[in-house]
Parts: structure tokens; C-alpha cells; sequence
């Protein structure tokens, strides 16, 4: 017979209420050590007299782990929910323990079946131990999203960033315990709230936040009264039934179903005001949109960037100075949310959160001056007039960008008669992008 490893054991606590796994009473009364948060190893039996060890930091805790494991003395770590969703399993495993898990219903789950909504659909995301605004940012482009949070970075702190976008929020305060809270709010409410951690956000788009039990589990509850929007489904994504028009699927970070660079058909437009899918297609790859980053997309026209941008999982920011800009009708057909700031750039910029990637595809140099103020790691500049490329380039590389740039000129297969083809030819753009190193 081999030799038995010995193994550290991971038990969840559970968020949903329910008494801890029956595995776990028998590992206490023979366990040597036990790693957990206060309130965990409050939670259950620890025998008297066995070694404990209390998180905060990690890395004491995973000495004396790998001390224990060496030693042959049994040992047991409590987590929240789910501890190989997000919790502590990938430290263990990363510091090379052993381990065998219990799992448990996680604060996620836990969250969703308290305001009673599905949860396939949703995105998780966490904010806690890194830089919040990515998990932000899933808020702004998605419209259902968990968030994981931290102190500093929690309902308040992500409701005061969600100021701008239509979001109903559920904070889900300690969830399984006596002191579980469950609110329905709104950002603005949210962010002038001080919430208790550890807590859990939902945001979600209006269309999907009509909680339809109220009384059955939540114990606060504030009902946003307003109707739930129409249901207009998209032309090239996946809508769930009765959700609303914003894209949901089980996917929500991944490429669009329908594609990208999509014809300009595909958007209500008005003349040229749109950008061309040829030259959208690079600027849109430029751009590196994706889940977790905030574009702006300045001089908006149509929103066709803006949109492809969202469609690939970008939080999008239109700033467009014609309110009659068919950006919202464009963002809805596609199943996107798509923030319109109606305003003439630069002056409208002013305020707006702090983007990763900015394309100006309309304004002049005083909008570039601006946008580079900003120091977006990424810029993409499209200009049809020759005399501006030189001033643009310049302007880019004495604020810092490393610059690139080509000429985009297609020529689209068209029919004549007689069942020939010919080439016609697109206006010719230029098209920059500036990085920052
Ligand atoms: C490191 S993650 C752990 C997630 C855990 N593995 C799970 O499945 O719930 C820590 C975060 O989970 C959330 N959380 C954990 N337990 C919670 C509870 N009982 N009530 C509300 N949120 C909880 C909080 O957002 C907390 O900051």
C-alpha cells in the first residue's frame, strides 16, 4: 500500500444558512490545527486546546500548513461559500498543499437566490485585493454582474461609479448568518450608504432587477416602480427571453455571435456619419476592447465604434454633441449598454471616469489635447483631412504616445450589369494609434 499524502482540509461555511457539511465535525475533533477568519472559527466546534490560527495575512498561515502537512498533523482551513470559487483553494494549491475540499453555497449563489433571480447568465467579478475599477467596468457593460467585494472597495464605493448608468443594486450583507441584510438600492443610494463587510453587490440592468416575490426572502426592499422596458431583440445576439434588450448570454465576455466590423446597414445612420467597417474593423481591434475596460468613443456619430466595442465586453462612454444621434437606437438594436453623454468634446469630457481606451473619431485638436490630458493607455484617431495627420502626430508623441499610423482605402466589390464586377472605391482615411509606453 502507498503511502497516504496528507492532505489539508478546506470546509466552506456556508452563505445560504444551511449547517456546515457533516464531514466537518468529524475533521475538528481530530484536527491538530485550524486556519480560518475569526468569525469562521467562531462558527464551529474547534476542540479546546487545538491550535488555531486566524486570517488576516496568509502567509503565517500557509508556513504553518506546510508545517502541519510535513508534521502528519491533520489540519483544517475554513473559508467562505465556495472556497474554490474565488477563495482560498488557489493560494493553498499555489503554496503546493494538498488539499481536499468541502464545499459550500457560495455568497454568489447565495446573493442571486435571495433576490431570487437566475444566475447562469451573470458574470462574477471581484474586487477584492485589486484594482477595483475592471470589476467597475463589468458593472457598466453587463447586465448582471456579482462583484466580490472588499472593504474600500464595496456597494458604496462601485455605486458612486455606476453614477451615470441606469443599474438596480442588491448588497447582500452576511449572508447565512443572523446578521444577513438584504437591500435593494440604487447607485446613488449605494454610494451615500455605509455598508457592512463582508458583503456581496449585484448590479443589474432595470430590465431584469423586478424582483418578483418580494416577501420571500428579502428583508429590505426597495422596488424600483418604473415598468420593465420593452423587450427588443437584437440583430446578432443572443437575447434571453423577456430580459430586456441588453445581451445576455452564457457567455457574456466572449466575441459577439453576430461578428464585428459589421456593414453599415447594420446601424441607423445618417450620410457618412458613420465609420466605415473596413476601418472600424482595425480601429476596433486598436482599441482592445474587453470585459473590465471603459472606452470612450468621442465624436460618437452613429456609435458604431462605440458599440462594436461593447459587443466584445467594454463598458462604452458616447460623448456625441447631437442629441438627435441615433447612438441609443444603434446600442439597443445590438443588445448593448451604451452610456450617451450629449455634449460638444472637449468640455464634455470633463467629469467623465477615467477610460483605457479612447477613439475620437470626430473634434479637432483641441479634443486630441484633451483625450491625451487623460493619459488613456490606448488612443485611435481616424482623420479624413491630410493637414490634420501631421499636427495629430505631433500632438501624440510631445504628450508621450508611441505613434502609428496607416492610410485605409477598400474598394468594395460591386456589380454591374451584365453580371460583371468592379471595384468602387471608399474614401481614403487615416487612421492613428497612439500607446502609451
Ligand atoms: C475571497 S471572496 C470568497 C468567496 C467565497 N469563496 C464564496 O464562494 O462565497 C470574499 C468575498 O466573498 C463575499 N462573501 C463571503 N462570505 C459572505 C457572506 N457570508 N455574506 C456576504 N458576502 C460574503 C464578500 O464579497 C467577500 O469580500
Amino acid at each position: 500500500m502507498g503511502r497516504v499524502t496528507p492532505t489539508v482540509l478546506v470546509a466552506g461555511i456556508d452563505a445560504a444558512g444551511r449547517p456546515a457539511h457533516p464531514g466537518l465535525a468529524e475533521a475538528l475533533a481530530g484536527a491538530g490545527l485550524v486556519v480560518g477568519a475569526a468569525r469562521h472559527l467562531a462558527a464551529v466546534p474547534v476542540p479546546p486546546g487545538c491550535a488555531t490560527v486566524v486570517l488576516g495575512p496568509l502567509a503565517p498561515a500557509l508556513d504553518r500548513l506546510a508545517a502541519a502537512v510535513a508534521a502528519g498533523t491533520p489540519a483544517v482551513v475554513l473559508a467562505s461559500g465556495d472556497p474554490g470559487f474565488f477563495g482560498i483553494v488557489r493560494r493553498l494549491r499555489t503554496a503546493g498543499l494538498p488539499v481536499r475540499v468541502l464545499p459550500a453555497v457560495s455568497s454568489v449563489a447565495a446573493a442571486f437566490a435571495r433576490a431570487g433571480l437566475p444566475w447562469d447568465g451573470a458574470a462574477v467579478v471581484t474586487a477584492h485585493g485589486r484594482d477595483p475599477r475592471p470589476a467597475l467596468n463589468a458593472c457598466r457593460a453587463l447586465p448582471a454582474v456579482a462583484v466580490l467585494t472588499a472593504p474600500g472597495a464595496g456597494a458604496a464605493e462601485l455605486g458612486a461609479g455606476l453614477a451615470g448608468w441606469d443599474r438596480r443594486l442588491v448588497v447582500a450583507e452576511h449572508l447565512g448568518t443572523p446578521d444577513e441584510r438584504v437591500t435593494w438600492t440604487t447607485p446613488a443610494e449605494a454610494a451615500a450608504t455605509t455598508w457592512s463587510d463582508p458583503h456581496v453587490l449585484l448590479s443589474l440592468a432595470p430590465e431584469i432587477a423586478t424582483p418578483e416575490d418580494p416577501a420571500a426572502s428579502i428583508l429590505q426592499l426597495r422596488p424600483d416602480p418604473r415598468p420593465v422596458r420593452a423587450f427588443r431583440p437584437g440583430t446578432n445576439c443572443k437575447i434571453a427571453g423577456g430580459l430586456g434588450g441588453m445581451r445576455v448570454d452564457d457567455q457574456p465576455a466572449a466575441a459577439p455571435d453576430g461578428g464585428w466590423a459589421l456593414p453599415e446597414s447594420a446601424y441607423v445612420h445618417r450620410g457618412s456619419m458613420i465609420t466605415k467597417a473596413e476601418v472600424r474593423a482595425l480601429a476596433v481591434a486598436r482599441l482592445r476592447p474587453r470585459l473590465g475596460r471603459l472606452v470612450w468613443d468621442v465624436g460618437a456619430g452613429s456609435g458604431s465604434v462605440g458599440i462594436e466595442c461593447a459587443l466584445l465586453g467594454a463598458a462604452v462612454l458616447a460623448v456625441e454633441r447631437d442629441p438627435d444621434a441615433p447612438i441609443q437606437v444603434n446600442a439597443a438594436r445590438h443588445g448593448v449598454d451604451v452610456r450617451v453623454v450629449t455634449g460638444a468634446a472637449p468640455a464634455a469630457l470633463a467629469g467623465l471616469p477615467d477610460p483605457d481606451a479612447v477613439f475620437v473619431g470626430g473634434g479637432g485638436m483641441d479634443v486630441l489635447a484633451a483625450v491625451a490630458d487623460r493619459r488613456p493607455p490606448r488612443v485611435v484617431v481616424t482623420l479624413a483631412a491630410l493637414d490634420r495627420v501631421a499636427p495629430a502626430v505631433h500632438l501624440l508623441r510631445a504628450t508621450g504616445y508611441a505613434v502609428d499610423g496607416c492610410q485605409l482605402a477598400a474598394a468594395r466589390l460591386a456589380d454591374l450589369p451584365g453580371g460583371s464586377l468592379r471595384l468602387a472605391a471608399t474614401n481614403p482615411v487615416v487612421l492613428l494609434t497612439g500607446e502609451l509606453p
